[in-house]
């Protein structure tokens, strides 16, 4: 059971280490408005858009979107866990740290996710364990046979997964979790009860383990939390590697693979950035340093962003087969919309990096030249013509030429010699063409936004909208907690700090306690946003929000009796119609109110 430190000590800690202070000792902050400004120290950038607001006591980066109180920016900065935060902001204000608080029914107040993480970092340690018994053995002989050393197999804390229907399973549930949050954490699956048919038996219900026979590799974010697994199979068969899919503490569209160890390297150039789970461990074992990778997707913006604040350039590992090439330019488009100068690798022989470093060794690998995008796009380009052909030859230098688009002069330059004595076309009419030619077709970046006091919105698409505003008018004190209900929020994450304002919770504190980084960083979003500066513009602003999400609500409920209606036993369908006829009443009055 871990302790708290208590909330009275936490806030004296917070009030002492003033968060505009703190950061101004990494980043010159000007201020502007009632936020203070500066270029972002998690990610390279040249215009300011991370803001650090000092009456909510939070920062937050509109161009990478990290985010949160004092504590979670020098974790961030610093690379930290939380309690080493703690302890290095309370040397800085010469506050004594104080006893910590066990709480009997922790356990039982924890939110969901909290449970969640608390079962896969149990399920993490038991797989890892089980690799060093006779029931994992399987496991760490095919781990070994691939070349692990033992090392690098704790490192990753790699584990095994028995040959067993819910070994995991029984486990967890002597640790008091339920069946049910197992089943949410991905890592048991209950199949329902099935009634007898013609051609079947009935079927009981069953409990069993997501990942059994299988070495287990586990996905763990920045702050050290196991969010899922991967776990291959041992030798052939299908699917050769098993994921956790999406759940309330996991989003593989968002994280990466060795997020936790690319956190604590420091000083990196670059991240090298490959498809698989072996491909990461194998590299790491040779002695290459930031190597991470997407978990089973294609790249996507967010896992960009991500990236970016690891490192100033990311390479392309991906592997040398086809669908490794393929996936290598719809990367390159990706990087290039989130800003991030990206280099590619391009393994030769269609080798994936794991085989690559095992058949050339780290020397090979140091010797591999990372490649501009545009000469990995010209080189992909050149495979698809027939350079005896004319015509081919000109529909080359076309593509060519829209790929050099846009680059700055010295680099176009490079290619052109090159380019000209591959298509026999003269440097003077290729620079034409590049003139000429539209641009690479690529997702646009969105410029950061540096948002102003935002117009309320218009009723139905923009209820969550309106929930933030109403949220941050509560949390600036421009709103009295009383002027809104708790049924005024749908949005689970917005309901819960509702929740907590109303019981006096602190921003930085509710802040700080919600359980996953993404959850912190659209919590500091919503509450540091630019507000309307007088108070009538801002009860203003309120009552149109509240007035919006209230008759949606309404309508909605009033649809859903009408639908009742329809099949209602006669004896309830007075008491319906008496509450649609209230209903509508009710909703007139909001309409005709101000
Ligand atoms: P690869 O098939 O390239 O696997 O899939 P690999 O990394 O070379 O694995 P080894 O060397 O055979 O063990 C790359 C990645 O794609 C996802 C996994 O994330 C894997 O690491 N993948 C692949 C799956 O999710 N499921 C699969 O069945 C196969
Ligand atoms: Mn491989």
């Amino acid at each position: 059971m871990a302790g708290r430190y208590p909330q009275a000590w936490l806030d004296e800690l917070r009030n002492r280490a003033d968060i505009v202070q703190v950061v101004s000792a990494y980043v010159p902050l000007k201020k502007n408005g009632s936020r203070y400004w500066g270029l972002c120290p998690f990610h390279g950038e040249k215009t300011a858009s991370f803001s650090v607001n000092p009456s909510m006591q939070l920062f937050y980066c509109f161009g990478c979107k990290a985010g949160g109180s004092v504590i979670q920016f020098i974790m961030d900065i610093e690379r930290l866990e939380y309690h080493e935060a703690v302890k290095f902001l309370a040397d800085q204000v010469h506050l004594q740290l104080p006893q910590l608080e066990y709480d009997p029914n922790w356990e039982k107040k924890r939110s969901q996710k909290e449970r969640l993480l608390a079962a896969n970092r149990e399920a993490a340690r038991y797989y890892h364990q089980t690799l060093f018994t006779e029931a994992g053995r399987p496991a760490l002989d095919y781990l070994k046979g691939r070349g692990l050393s033992d090392s690098v197999i704790r490192r990753f804390g790699l584990g095994a997964a028995p040959d067993q229907w819910d070994a995991l399973t029984q486990h967890l549930k002597g640790q008091g979790y339920t069946e049910e949050e197992l089943s949410l954490a991905g890592l048991t699956i209950i199949r329902e009860a099935e009634p007898a048919t013609e051609d079947s038996p009935a079927r009981p219900r069953r409990v069993f383990d997501m990942f059994r026979g299988r070495a287990i590799f586990p996905i763990i974010d920045v702050s050290g939390n196991v969010l899922a697994f991967g776990g291959r199979i041992l030798g052939q068969g299908q699917p050769k590697y098993l994921n956790t899919s999406d759940t309330p503490v996991f989003n593989k569209r968002e994280g990466v693979y060795a997020a936790n160890l690319l956190h604590k390297e420091r000083q990196l150039e670059r991240v090298i950035l490959v498809e698989g789970y072996m491909d990461v461990v194998s590299l790491t074992q040779f002695g290459v340093r930031g190597v991470c990778a997407t978990l089973g997707t294609a790249l996507t913006v967010e896992q960009a962003r991500l990236l970016k604040r690891f490192a100033p350039k990311v390479f392309l590992a991906y592997d040398g087969d086809s669908a490794g090439q393929h996936a290598i330019l719809r990367g390159l488009d990706i990087l290039q919309a989130a800003g991030v100068p990206a280099r590619v690798l391009d393994f030769p022989d269609g080798l994936d990096p794991d085989e690559f470093i095992r058949r050339d060794g780290p020397e090979g690998f140091a010797k591999l030249p990372d490649i501009s995008p545009e000469t990995y796009r010209m080189r992909r380009l050149r495979e698809q013509y027939d350079m005896t052909s004319q015509e081919d030859r000109m529909e080359y230098a076309r593509a060519c030429a829209r790929v050099l688009k846009g680059l700055d002069p010295v680099a176009i330059e490079t290619h052109l010699a090159e380019l000209s004595v591959q298509t026999g076309f003269s440097r003077e009419v290729l620079l034409q063409q590049i003139g000429q030619s539209q641009p690479l077709q690529t997702v646009q970046q969105q410029p950061p936004r540096r948002p102003r006091p935002a117009p309320a919105p218009a009723a139905a698409a923009e209820t969550v909208r309106a929930q933030e505003l109403i949220i941050s008018l509560i949390a600036a004190k421009q709103l009295p907690v009383d002027a809104a209900e708790e049924k005024d929020f749908d949005d689970p994450l917005l309901k819960s700090i509702y929740a907590a304002l109303s019981e006096g919770a602190q921003v930085a504190d509710i802040v700080e306690r919600q359980a996953t980084a993404d959850d912190r960083a659209r919590v500091s979003q919503v509450l540091t946003q630019e507000l309307p500066q007088s108070v009538d513009e801002s009860l203003l602003m309120a009552r149109q929000c509240l007035k919006a999400l209230r008759r949606q609500r309404m309508e909605k409920e009033l649809q859903q009796i009408m639908a009742r209606l329809n099949t209602a036993p006669r004896e309830e369908q007075g008491r319906l119609m008496a509450e649609a006829a209230q209903l509508t009443a009710s909703l007139n009055k909001l309409k005709n109110s101000r």
